[in-house]
This record gives structure tokens, C-alpha cells and sequence, in this order.
């Protein structure tokens, strides 16, 4: 077998539709990378459905794969594996990701490698930078909130995370409350540029306790009755109010995720790594605001700081495929009893979290 490792990846555990191949050698390449995501179908139901995403993902997900073949320009025989997202995530979607990459593994006689999503995020700035581990990754999206020290392919240290809601999601409830599009974060983020952050003083929930945990939830209802002040006192909201209440918003979720990131890095530096990393993956990660404070804090702290693509930030293959192919050169192959787990901790040894998000059960 030669060193050039070619993967298939497949995601299919929320609201996108993935495929992607990518080529690992003596350099890397992601040969195709396509999502087909699936905002539309679930926009008249304020957030993602389960029964819709998994029947979407059974329709879009060989058509995915198609379209990666034709883009790379292989055929399934080029490939060296197939790596599919097993969980965590909505269990309709997952399942319809695995029974799809079980059936061209049994059809094509591939290994089959099964990856976790969280992984896959983790490990994301090795497929963009080759970063060298240990790193510290700040995950943080609609689904997902948690600091991770990734020290291998398959070890990862859990150093705290959201207890309930993901900043993502309470950035959509956010835009809801304040009758603004989905979804929320840019539209939030939008707004937010307009209004004064001091005018609406608004909790930074969980700051007065030690540890890396956040809290998200109670943000939003501080949030709605603020908003039901103003309606009762004035009959409605202007639109400065509502940028003002944006602002606010953000504010609380930028110093929240800036302090909790300070304590993670200190963890993280007293591991004494030669050349201390910060990296962010989700889709909250293109706040312009929360970005500008992660990058300062961990350049005050002397650790590089690194946002990968934001394409590869938020859900896709390619991360999936480049799991799989750390695996793959670990030896890890699995086989037809794969199966798609809801809840998939990558720290095992860490507390389970409560709650659940857009994407389901919290890993
Ligand atoms: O990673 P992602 O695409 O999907 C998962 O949740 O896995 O993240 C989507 C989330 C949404 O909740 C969206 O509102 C949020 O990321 N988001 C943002 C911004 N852009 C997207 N949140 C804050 N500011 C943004 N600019
Ligand atoms: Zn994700």
C-alpha cells in the first residue's frame, strides 16, 4: 500500500447533507468537499425537524457522493476507505449516513472507519494546518459548546462546556424573539453593529464560578423580558431598541466565551506545550466579535490563535474524511456492526452534559 491515502467522508448529523474526499500524502488535499444543506425545509418550523432532516439527508446523501466523485475526478475503486460521521446527532440522520457508507463499503469491499462528529471538528486544524498536538479547541456552534484539549486522534481532554443551550442556538432564539431572520448570528451580529452594548445590562451567567462551564439559556429570557419591558412601557420596540438588545446580547455571549477561554488556556498552558494553540471551529466562530476577543486574549496569553475556513468551521466532510484518514493510519477499521450513536462523548472520563440542542442529545 503506498503512503498516499485516499477517504470518502460522509456527514449526514443535522441539517447538512456532506460528502468529500480528500487526499493525505506528503501533502494534503481535499479533492471535493460537497454540502447540501437543508435551511429551506425547516425554515417554517423555527428550527431543525428531525423526521424532514433524515429523510432529506436519505435522498441528497448518494447524490452527494456523485457529485464528490465527479468533482475529484475518481471513482469509488481510487478510494482507500470510507469514514462516516456515527454520532453524536439527530439519530434519523446519522443512521441514513451509515447505512449509506455501509452499503458502498460492502459493495466495493472498502474499510469502513467510523468518526466522530465532535472529532472531526477537533481535529480540523490538522487538516488545515497540521497543527501539532496538544492543542486547545474552542467548539462553538448551534450544537455544540465545549473546550477540548485534543492530545491524539483519538484523545481528547474535555475541559468544560455550555450545561444547556449551545451560543448558537441562543443566538437563533435571540433573532426569533426579535422577529429577525435565520439564521440568528448574522442577523444578531448585524443589528448588533448598530446599538450601544451598555444600554441593556445583561447577565454573563456562570462567570462567578470557577471552571470552564457556561451557561446560555438564561441569557434569552433575560433577553425576552427586557424586550416585554419595553413593550409594556411603550407598546412595542423601536429598531434602535432592538439593535441596542443585540448589542447587549452579544456582549454577554462575547465576555461569557472570552473569560471561560481565558481559564481553558490557562489549563491548557500549564500542560507547558512548545508552541501553545488556540483554535475555533462552529459557525459562531464568524462572529467578528467574539473572534477579535478569542484572538486577543490568546495572543495576551502567548498562544497562537487559529479560525480555520469557515467552511471547514461549520458542518461538512472533508473534516469527516480527514478523521477517518488519522484513524485509518492508527489501524482503527470497523465493520458491518457500525452502528449511529445519539450521544457520542469524546471525553468519556468527563461529566455528562445536560439538556439537549439543535443537533439533539449533547454529547
Ligand atoms: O457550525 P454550524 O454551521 O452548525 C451547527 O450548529 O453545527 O453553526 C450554526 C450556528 C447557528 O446557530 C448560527 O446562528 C451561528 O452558528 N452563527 C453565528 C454567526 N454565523 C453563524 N453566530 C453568531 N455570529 C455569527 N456571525
Ligand atoms: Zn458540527
Amino acid at each position: 500500500m503506498s503512503d498516499t491515502i485516499t477517504i470518502l467522508g460522509l456527514e449526514s448529523s443535522c441539517d447538512d447533507t456532506a460528502a468529500a474526499i480528500v487526499r493525505a500524502g506528503t501533502e494534503t488535499d481535499i479533492l471535493a468537499s460537497i454540502v447540501a444543506g437543508q435551511t429551506e425545509l425547516h425554515a417554517d418550523f423555527g428550527g431543525v425537524v428531525p423526521e424532514i432532516a433524515a429523510r432529506a439527508h436519505t435522498e441528497k446523501l448518494d447524490l452527494c457522493v456523485e457529485e464528490a466523485l465527479a468533482t475529484a475526478g475518481l471513482t469509488l475503486h481510487d478510494l482507500d476507505a470510507i469514514a462516516v460521521t456515527a454520532g453524536p446527532g439527530l439519530i434519523g440522520g446519522v443512521l441514513a449516513g451509515v447505512m449509506t457508507a455501509k452499503g458502498i463499503a460492502a459493495a466495493t469491499g472498502l474499510p469502513l472507519i467510523g468518526v466522530n462528529h465532535l472529532a472531526g471538528h477537533a481535529l480540523t486544524p490538522r487538516l488545515t494546518d497540521n497543527a501539532g498536538y496538544p492543542y486547545l479547541m474552542l467548539l462553538v456552534s448551534g450544537g455544540h459548546c465545549q473546550f477540548l484539549v485534543a492530545e491524539g486522534s483519538d484523545s481528547f481532554k474535555r475541559l468544560g462546556g455550555t450545561i444547556d443551550d449551545a451560543p448558537g442556538e441562543a443566538f437563533d432564539k435571540t433573532a426569533r424573539l426579535l422577529g429577525l431572520p435565520q439564521p440568528g448570528g448574522p442577523s444578531v451580529e448585524r443589528e448588533a453593529a448598530k446599538g450601544d452594548p451598555k444600554r441593556f445590562r445583561l447577565p454573563r451567567p456562570l462567570l462567578d464560578r470557577p471552571g470552564c462551564d457556561m451557561s446560555f439559556s438564561g441569557l434569552k429570557t433575560a433577553l425576552l423580558r427586557e424586550r416585554d419591558k419595553l413593550v409594556s412601557e411603550k407598546g412595542g420596540i423601536t429598531e434602535q431598541d432592538r439593535a441596542d438588545l443585540c448589542a447587549g446580547f452579544q456582549a454577554a455571549v462575547t465576555d461569557v466565551l472570552a473569560e471561560k477561554s481565558r481559564r481553558a488556556l490557562d489549563a491548557y498552558l500549564a500542560l507547558d506545550t512548545e508552541k501553545p494553540l488556540i483554535a475555533v471551529a462552529g459557525g459562531v466562530a464568524a462572529n467578528t466579535s467574539i473572534r477579535a476577543a478569542l484572538e486577543t486574549i490568546s495572543h495576551e496569553k502567548g498562544a497562537d490563535f487559529l479560525a480555520p475556513p469557515l467552511a471547514l468551521c461549520t458542518d461538512n466532510a472533508a473534516m469527516i474524511a480527514w478523521a477517518g484518514i488519522e484513524k485509518f493510519r492508527a489501524g482503527s477499521r470497523d465493520d458491518m456492526t457500525l452502528a449511529a450513536r445519539p450521544r457520542w462523548p469524546l471525553d468519556t472520563s468527563a461529566a455528562p452534559m445536560l439538556g439537549s440542542g439543535k443537533k439533539g442529545a449533547k454529547a
